[in-house]
């Protein structure tokens, strides 16, 4: 069909092809400000931190924690004596206090925050209470486990002026700052689009993990565990596959989906409610005795931004935030981000042009080659970056970001109205699920409508 081979066609073939001399840069972001600290941190600048819930959570933020520079925990509470053995080993403090009780380490006055990380069902009463108590409280994600908690956890945290960080963790990483800069700076133009996607095919991602071995009544504090939800006798298998039930999960919107809402607002700059919510899914794989989806498929209405979500523990695919705009993609992952530029124009004649009689033909595009081939020198380049990062889920850099405020007393990055917007959606994600409606933010009455 084609007669010319131009300038034009060959930067566009190396430039957009697979492997093209030009395609390919790969760029390594920056250090993180603590990995670069040499010197002794100040006594009086020192963080002294305790933890509630040391389960696989707690322990990998404690573990994370306690390496950043002038951190360190004084105590641990943990409704399981298991916990207790394993905060000790992590700190390395063999006299370490521990205890069943939270509010112990919330009365002592030598504690400067707390990190907590247990059930979502116990989110709200630990968090009230630690502002209550006057400290700043680093809390895991998602924020709330109803609608109505998490209204009472912004306005506790606000009442009290408490620092309140929630921990989707990469929104404090270099390769969401780097996808948030690329946005702003337009290199995607404004927002169409927003694809998020993860996908898991095996027991361990499924949630079905291994109860401790030693659990037991009198190892446990099962009472309590249970907080406000329906009395049960002792069931390990509760303890330990919580997310499994909608009683103390949040499913996989509130476990999964959740970090990359917080990611796509951050990225966006988006801190808001979704308009809409509408779900498919089931229970397709891991048939248990879970109540909550292991396929959930979502749609959200962003201010009129149509927002896709996928999350499956049937089959596995890489996660991925995928921002479209007529400007490019910017593909954002656990390690690396990567923006491919779309010139939104085009780089040859039409093929419309078939249809045209040949004399016709040649002389339409004769006339485009001349409109269109770029002076030497000029060519455009379309050129694929990937920037490679630390990895989005180390928890550090968000810790060492709640550290910071709580010492400055200046906004952490994912306050509680921020975390509370981002599990807005998740839980308006599950109610669509459960009613099999469609779901609407109604603002007036702070309640989700079908
Ligand atoms: N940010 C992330 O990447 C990430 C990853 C995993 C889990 N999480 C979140 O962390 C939280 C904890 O998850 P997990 O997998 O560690 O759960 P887990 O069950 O392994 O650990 C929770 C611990 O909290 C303890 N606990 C419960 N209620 C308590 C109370 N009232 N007082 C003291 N201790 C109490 C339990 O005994 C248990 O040891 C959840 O909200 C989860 O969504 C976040």
């Amino acid at each position: 069909m084609k007669n010319h081979f131009s300038r034009r066609d060959f930067l566009k073939t190396s430039a957009l092809g697979t492997g093209g001399l030009l395609s390919g840069r790969v760029i390594s972001l920056e250090p993180y400000p603590f990995e670069r600290m040499q010197q002794k941190v100040a006594h009086s600048d020192r963080i002294r931190f305790g933890i509630i819930g040391i389960g696989m959570q707690g322990s990998g933020l404690l573990s994370g924690a306690v390496t950043l520079p002038g951190a360190e925990c004084v105590a641990a509470a943990d409704l399981y004596d298991g916990r207790h053995t394993l905060a000790r080993e992590i700190t390395g403090n063999p006299g370490l206090m521990v205890t069943r009780k939270y509010q112990e380490l919330l009365d002592r006055k030598d504690i400067d925050c707390i990190i907590a990380a247990v059930p979502d069902h116990w989110h709200k009463r630990v968090v009230v209470d630690a502002c209550n108590a006057g400290k700043d409280i680093y809390c895991e994600k998602p924020m709330s486990h109803t609608v109505s908690d998490g209204f009472e956890m912004v306005d506790a945290a606000a009442r009290n002026k408490r620092i309140v960080q929630i921990g989707s963790q990469r929104v404090s990483s270099n390769l969401c700052a780097k996808a948030r800069e690329m946005y702003k700076n337009g290199d995607i133009g404004e927002i169409e689009n927003v694809e998020l996607t993860l996908g898991r095919n095996d027991p361990t991602g499924a949630w079905e993990y291994p109860p401790p071995f030693d659990l037991s009544p009198q190892t446990l504090d099962w009472d309590t565990w249970l907080n406000d939800t329906p009395k049960i006798p002792f069931n390990k298998e509760r303890f330990a596959r919580w997310r499994c039930w909608k009683e103390y999960g949040t499913g996989v919107a509130g476990d999964l989906m959740v970090h990359l809402i917080s990611g796509m607002m951050f990225t966006l700059g988006w801190n808001e409610i979704p308009r809409s919510a509408t779900s498919l899914g089931g229970i397709f794989r891991w048939k248990d005795g879970r109540n909550m989806p292991d396929l959930h498929l979502v749609l959200f209405d962003y201010h009129g931004v149509p927002v896709f979500v996928r999350l499956g523990l049937g089959t596995e695919t890489t996660e991925l935030a995928r921002f479209l705009g007529p400007k490019g993609i910017l593909d954002t992952g656990e390690f690396n981000m990567s923006w491919t530029p779309q010139p939104g124009i085009d780089l040859a004649p039409s093929y419309y042009d078939s249809s045209f009689p040949s004399k016709m033909r040649a002389e339409y595009e004769a006339q485009w080659y001349t409109e269109h081939t770029p002076k030497l020198g000029q060519e455009p380049i379309y050129d694929q970056v990937s920037y490679r990062g630390h990895d989005w889920d180390d928890m550090r850099p968000h810790i060492w970001n709640f550290f910071q405020s709580v010492k400055s007393r200046k906004p952490v990055v994912e306050d509680a109205v921020f975390g509370n917007h981002a599990a807005l959606a998740c839980h308006m994600a599950n109610e669509s699920y459960f009613r099999g409606k469609t779901v609407f933010w109604d603002e007036a009455s702070k309640t989700v409508k079908s």
